[in-house]
């Protein structure tokens, strides 16, 4: 995939969106041009904040398509501790994409196992901290790589560059891989910064903050598109 130019992704956290207008946030976001929708699923106990479950997964679920009808993947992030539960309930919920942390999951294997058992793509989260190691016996299960730029439970935090040196880590491992495995960054995304985290070899890119906390959701995404270009 690094040997032509990839398809890029940009997934907009939700985290950031208005919750009292989650319903209407989500639609500016897709009309905006969002790829994916990034579902940030925190329990107060893996990670010290609280968002939502998968109820209101199932409710936004109907919307997150575009205007030619064409469904936008949800791509549900879980911070929580344990997995598994969890997991399945956001499987039911219409999550397209389910991704945890290892730390959180006392069997890795069967976690992602019973993802894939229920036709939804899977994918590993590590944060600033943890070692990319258990992808030498994960990396042929796996449809997706979370690296996180920041540590998991709150929007807005800075990027930590060191993550840029594990993007290209895990990049040299997918490609060993031959997997067509997508290679997401989480974490202090911006237009200023987003270019390098694709020269590090990520091709999908979550951003909360910069693109709802700014007025033009679609100004903030087509200048993070010209910087992807440029
Ligand atoms: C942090 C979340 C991120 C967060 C990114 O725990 O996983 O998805 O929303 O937010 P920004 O883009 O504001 O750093
Ligand atoms: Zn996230």
């Amino acid at each position: 995939m690094s040997k032509t130019t990839p398809t890029y992704r940009i997934a907009p956290s939700l985290l950031s969106a208005d919750f009292a207008r989650l319903g209407e946030e989500l639609k500016t976001v897709i009309a905006a041009g969002a790829d994916w929708i990034h579902f940030d699923v925190m329990d107060n106990h893996y990670v010290p904040n609280l968002t939502f479950g998968p109820m209101i997964c199932q409710e936004l679920k109907p919307h997150s398509k575009k205007a030619d009808g064409t469904a936008v993947p949800i791509d549900v992030h879980l911070m929580v501790q344990p997995v598994d539960n969890l997991a399945a309930a956001f499987i039911d919920a219409g999550a397209d994409l389910i991704s945890f942390h290892p730390e959180a999951s006392g069997h890795v294997h069967r976690s992602v196992q019973a993802i894939k058992g229920k036709g939804c793509k899977a994918g590993l989260v590590f944060n600033p901290a943890t070692p990319l190691d258990v992808l030498d016996w994960m990396i042929d299960d796996i449809d997706l790589i979370l690296i996180m730029s920041v540590n998991p439970g709150f929007g807005g935090q800075s990027f930590i560059k060191s993550a840029l040196r594990k993007i290209e880590q895990a990049r040299k491992r997918i490609d060993a891989s031959g997997k067509d495995i997508r290679l997401e960054v989480d974490g202090g995304i911006k237009a200023g910064n987003i270019r390098r985290a694709a020269d590090a070899g990520a091709d999908t890119f979550v951003a909360g903050s910069a693109i709802f906390g700014k007025p033009d959701y679609q100004a903030e995404i087509d200048a993070m598109r010209a910087a992807l270009k440029g």
